[in-house]
């Protein structure tokens, strides 16, 4: 199969105008023009305006912002601080908001603020489609908004996830994580036979502090809808009437 016929198979399957490739992890900028002349469109994720800026540079298509707050690796800005930095030092590229979003709220607060968009991981997680355990995603739907935690135990990044023992494990072993990926390796094993053993309490997937937000488990459809309703109303009607210009 050509270069070009995988790209119409790959756009076909998920429904989008073209192919994109994001990067969660580093500047993308190398791969650009490659990733162009086979119209392939590159995102990046920052989670600070210094690399928003220079992932902005180096000629990407769309930047997504995420705080501090989200699901993930994750940095330590907060999303309401890091979206106008990351929105004056982007431009002119269109920038989405990550971090803390989960219903029509989050999107029409982002669109106030200047983003094209959002990106949103936790509250697709705990969808039918979403392509967590179970456990999980009922972990989540018990969560509160304090029951994440930002740990290097899994990767030796910092990551959020919904907290569980793992992490008091790894607090307690005074232990330094070994360089990217190899801690991935470690943790993913241990991960693994924590599952198989049946101990669910030392396993808690990805998650973001929207945790608390989520209720149930909806199909990703109606989650989609909701949101935009929600937003658009929000927008169109309950912030004009409340906001005044004379
Ligand atoms: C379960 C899960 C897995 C994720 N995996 C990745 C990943 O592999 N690469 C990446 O760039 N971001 C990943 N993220 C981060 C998301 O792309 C997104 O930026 C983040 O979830 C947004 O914050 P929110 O969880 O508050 O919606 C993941 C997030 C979750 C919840």
């Amino acid at each position: 199969m050509g270069r070009r016929t995988l790209r119409t198979k790959l756009c076909d399957i998920l429904g989008i105008e073209y192919p994109i490739i994001c990067a969660g992890l580093g500047n993308p900028g190398f791969m650009v023009q490659e990733a162009h002349a086979n119209g392939v469109k590159v995102l990046a994720i920052t989670g600070n305006t210094k690399n928003a800026r220079r992932m902005a540079q180096s000629g990407i298509d769309l930047l997504v912002a995420q705080g501090h707050e989200g699901g993930g690796h994750t940095g330590r800005i907060g999303t309401m601080a890091l979206l106008p930095q990351a929105i004056d030092a982007a431009y002119p590229v269109p920038v989405l908001a990550a971090g803390g979003i989960g219903d029509g709220r989050g999107l029409a607060a982002a669109l106030a603020m200047g983003c094209v968009g959002v990106w949103v991981g936790t509250r697709f997680l705990v969808t039918k489609e979403g392509g967590a355990l179970l456990s999980n995603k009922q972990r989540i739907i018990d969560s509160t908004d304090e029951d994440t935690r930002v740990s290097l135990a899994y990767t030796g990044k910092t990551l959020r996830a919904s907290y569980n023992k793992f992490h008091d494990l790894w607090d307690g072993s005074g232990l330094e994580p070994l360089p990217f990926p190899t801690q991935v390796l470690i943790s993913s094993a241990l991960l693994a036979s924590f599952i198989e053993a049946n101990k669910t309490d030392y396993v808690g997937g990805l998650a973001g502090q929207i945790s608390g937000l989520i209720k149930e488990i909806k199909p990703a459809r109606q989650v989609l809808e909701e949101m935009v309703e929600d937003g658009v109303e929000m927008l169109t009607r309950k912030l004009p009437e409340t906001v005044m210009a004379k």
